[in-house]
């Protein structure tokens, strides 16, 4: 039995059958809308979330299984004091699969050790978030024609953001991805990121703390929202939270084939005058994030289909 903690727990090789499956999923869904059936998926989410719990109920849905779940914290025994531990084995005794949130880092590697179902990580912490960067490869493969050979800026809260985490880790395995980390000083890269994995992989990157400087030369940009909620203290985060703006002006900079992606939910850091900009791929992302769950899905329930 497989689980998926981190994009690195799949080999280049598996990503590009998930990837190739996502990609036959949007082109022939029909043959995928009863693959699943009799099947059922639990998302266990102890923090927010609309894309990413609701994509994942999208997609077992389009693949003919159930859900069940619970959206909240507060709403689960974990109010009362249950463990992530039992709670798990208890979800194993529901469902085939689960997608599990939760604000503590490593709470979904923990349950995976007790489950006798696979466990998605669907974000912990500041940590990682695995099913959103397979969503950000599909993106870009799809959209771009390639994985690899581009440079990529990564703007904005780089510090918390748990997006750019496991897409950084994803990434260094393309050929000739050169990264640009756009940043304020306080939400730089974390170093066990900078240090233990780009420097590490002599990986080629440098650091910037203007968008307009970096814009020119990328291929990517991939924005992230100031996560508020990681912040230890209210004027940190109002003094952070509109460092970026990105705007019309801003993407005149920009090459005419540049893709801006953004996980969402974005708050201020892309005007929305940047929407009707073709060169915006955000609400196309979203899209491809139910594609890549069905493949997921697929894949970890060893279902074939012919
Ligand atoms: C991201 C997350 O939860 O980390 N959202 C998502 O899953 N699409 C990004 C964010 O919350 O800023």
């Amino acid at each position: 039995m497989r689980h998926l903690m981190s994009p690195l727990d799949f080999s280049v090789e598996e990503l590009d059958r998930l990837l190739d499956l996502a990609n036959d999923i949007e082109a022939n869904p029909s043959r995928y809308a009863h693959s699943c059936e009799g099947k059922k998926l639990a998302t266990l989410f102890y923090e927010p979330s609309t894309r990413t719990r609701l994509s994942f109920e999208a997609a077992m849905l389009n693949l003919g299984g159930s859900v069940l779940g619970f959206s909240s914290a507060d709403s689960s025994s974990a109010a009362k004091g249950e463990s992530v531990s039992d709670t798990i084995r208890i979800i194993s005794c529901y469902a085939d699969i689960c997608a599990m949130r939760h604000p503590k880092e490593g709470a979904p590697l923990v349950a995976s050790m007790k489950s006798s179902i696979p466990v998605i990580n669907a974000g912990d912490g500041g940590h990682q978030h695995p099913t959103q960067t397979l969503t950000d490869l599909l993106t870009i493969r799809s959209l771009k024609g390639r994985l690899g050979n581009f440079t990529i800026g990564l703007c904005g809260d780089l510090k918390f953001g748990r997006t750019v985490h496991s897409l950084i880790q994803a990434l260094i395995r393309y050929p000739n991805v050169r990264f640009i980390l756009i940043s304020p000083e306080e939400l730089r890269l974390p170093d066990n990121i900078r240090d233990g994995v780009l420097r590490k992989n002599h990986q080629d990157f440098c650091e910037e703390v203007r968008l307009e400087d970096a814009m020119p030369e990328l291929d990517l940009l991939y924005m992230t929202r100031v996560q508020r909620e990681r912040f230890f203290n209210e004027e940190d985060y109002i003094r952070m939270k509109d460092f970026y703006i990105l705007d019309r002006e801003k993407m005149k900079l920009a090459k005419e084939d540049m893709l801006v992606l953004h996980p969402l939910p974005r708050v201020n850091e892309i005007s929305t005058e940047v929407d009707d900009d073709p060169r915006a791929v955000y609400f196309r992302q979203a899209q491809y994030g139910v594609y890549v769950r069905m493949a997921l899905i697929l894949t970890l329930l060893e279902v074939e289909v012919c």
